[in-house]
């Protein structure tokens, strides 16, 4: 292709998006395809010759578009949103022009300032201790997976990374029963083993039991286990129960546990002051991560993970070949040692379109008309007679299922009945939702944080959740 027909269908491709997003209404939320019906319109063999590039963007439309789920729809509710917004977009396109290989300072050295300074934004937006140190990553997972490294490298003064785990203690990490999955495969792959994840009760708001944790590192202790680090969770996956920091760091202080803070999803609310008691004691923690790219209109992927103690990230991932050696090793930030990828995409370039765009005002101002809209749906589910809410509704995820009168006390029959609703519901294409088990009641989750969410979506949506609900029932009848 050359440059010229790189301008022509460049300009076509921006019509599309800018179509696609101005229409997205018109689609079905949930794809509405059976497995295989993609692959089927794939041919198994890769083209010899090359194809034009008209044809190529027909079958994105014909072949591609319909087994697409429209996370970026308005009535996407489901799981949590991964947000996008035109400014994100925009930097995406120029960070896939530049395609900058961003692990060293000197590989860009624009890139490595500006995700230095995108993190001490960040920081400052959200409360975050001034002192503390930022990097983006992938995604929240990889930050787990960091962070149990750091901790298994403090505890056995690096020589774990040296040496191999062969004399490494049987290393145990805490954390709630109701804690993200990355946990335990950060665990896998720490070599500290799935087993050795301890799940911590919850309390009746499905927080991390301060009590249990305390008893479970003393029986641990007795056993003659290694207690290493515990994950805290703000704003669980299941219902964005935020375990509580006073509680959790005298704890850590006392065994000289690493505190480890998951806030992936709900670390966008702390833009505003009021939510910040929610990292009331975060000064006493180890490590912390969030992800602008679910909440805080920034595109996959962009999660920010921050430190206290620089030189143990450093030392935990540091590996110097001649090269990767540049006249430029100190006084600049090489993020290839920051973390365990060495080739990094210019991730930070999003955030400073989105920031910039947005300005701090607008973000807070949607981030609060989310939690508002939460607010009042959740009152009106709560004056709906067939309808429970199973947990608190601490931000603007709300978990609540159908409980038909036929069925109420029978949890077997209102788990498979509530399974039935929401396929209904989703099947639809009018709306996605996803689910949870809590306390082993089929829960549905209903998030209202999508950038193009307002109050007429959520009508509508409540709208169908009532028709879908009367026809599900009558399917039972
Ligand atoms: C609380 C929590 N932690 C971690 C993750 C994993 O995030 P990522 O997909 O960025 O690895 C999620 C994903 O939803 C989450 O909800």
């Amino acid at each position: 292709m050359d440059a010229a027909t790189f301008r022509q269908y460049a300009h076509e491709v921006v019509n599309m998006m800018a179509d696609y997003l101005q229409n997205i209404e018109q689609y079905p939320v949930k794809a509405q395809v059976k497995p295989g019906k993609i692959l089927a319109q794939l041919p198994p063999n890769a083209p010899m010759q090359p194809e034009n590039m008209a044809q190529i963007l027909a079958d994105f439309t014909q072949i591609i578009m319909p087994g697409i789920t429209h996370w970026q729809h308005p009535k996407f509710f489901a799981y949590f949103p991964a947000n996008s917004s035109y400014p994100s977009l925009l930097a995406e396109m120029l960070t896939a022009t530049l395609a900058a290989q961003c692990m060293l300072w000197d590989t860009s050295p624009a890139a490595a300032e500006l995700e230095e300074r995108m993190l001490d934004w960040l920081k400052q937006l959200t409360g975050l201790p001034q002192s503390w140190h930022g990097v983006i990553y992938d995604g929240a997972s990889t930050a787990t997976l960091s962070a149990l490294l750091m901790a298994r490298e403090r505890h056995t003064h690096f020589t774990t990374n040296a040496n191999g785990l062969h004399q490494a203690p049987q290393f145990r990490v805490y954390t709630s029963a109701e804690a993200h999955s990355s946990v335990e495969k950060a665990a896998k792959m720490a070599g500290i083993g799935q087993k050795n994840v301890v799940k911590i009760p919850t309390d009746e708001q499905f927080r991390l039991n301060p009590i249990a944790l305390q008893a479970a590192i003393q029986s641990d202790l007795e056993q003659q286990l290694t207690p290493l680090c515990v994950v805290a969770t703000l704003g669980t996956t299941g219902c964005t129960a935020i375990d509580s920091l006073p509680d959790i760091t005298p704890i850590c202080n006392k065994f000289n546990l690493w505190l480890h803070v998951d806030a992936a999803y709900a670390g966008t609310v702390l833009l505003l002051p009021d939510y910040r008691w929610m990292i009331q004691g975060i000064e006493q923690a180890d490590s912390y991560v969030f992800n602008p790219h679910k909440w805080m209109f920034t595109n996959f992927d962009c999660s920010a993970f921050y430190v206290k103690d620089k030189q143990t990230l450093l030392q935990t991932f540091t590996v110097l070949p001649e090269y990767l050696k540049t006249q430029w090793q100190n006084g600049v930030n090489n993020y290839a040692d920051w973390g365990p990828q060495l080739g990094r995409r210019f991730r930070a370039l999003k955030l400073w379109f989105v920031l910039r765009s947005y300005g701090a005002q607008q973000l807070q101002n949607t981030v609060r008309h989310h939690l508002t809209l939460a607010r009042q749906l959740a009152q009106e589910m709560q004056q709906t007679p067939w309808i429970e809410i199973l947990a608190p509704v601490t931000l603007n995820l709300i978990c609540f299922r159908a409980v038909p009168p036929q069925l109420a006390g029978n949890q077997t029959a209102l788990n498979n009945f509530n399974a039935t609703f929401m396929a209904n519901l989703n099947q639809t294409g009018k709306l996605y939702l996803s689910h949870t088990k809590l306390r082993g009641n089929y829960s549905l989750r209903m998030v209202t944080g999508q950038t193009r969410l307002t109050e007429r979506h959520l009508t509508e949506a409540w709208q169908q959740i009532q028709e879908t609900y009367a026809h599900t029932l009558a399917e039972l009848a």
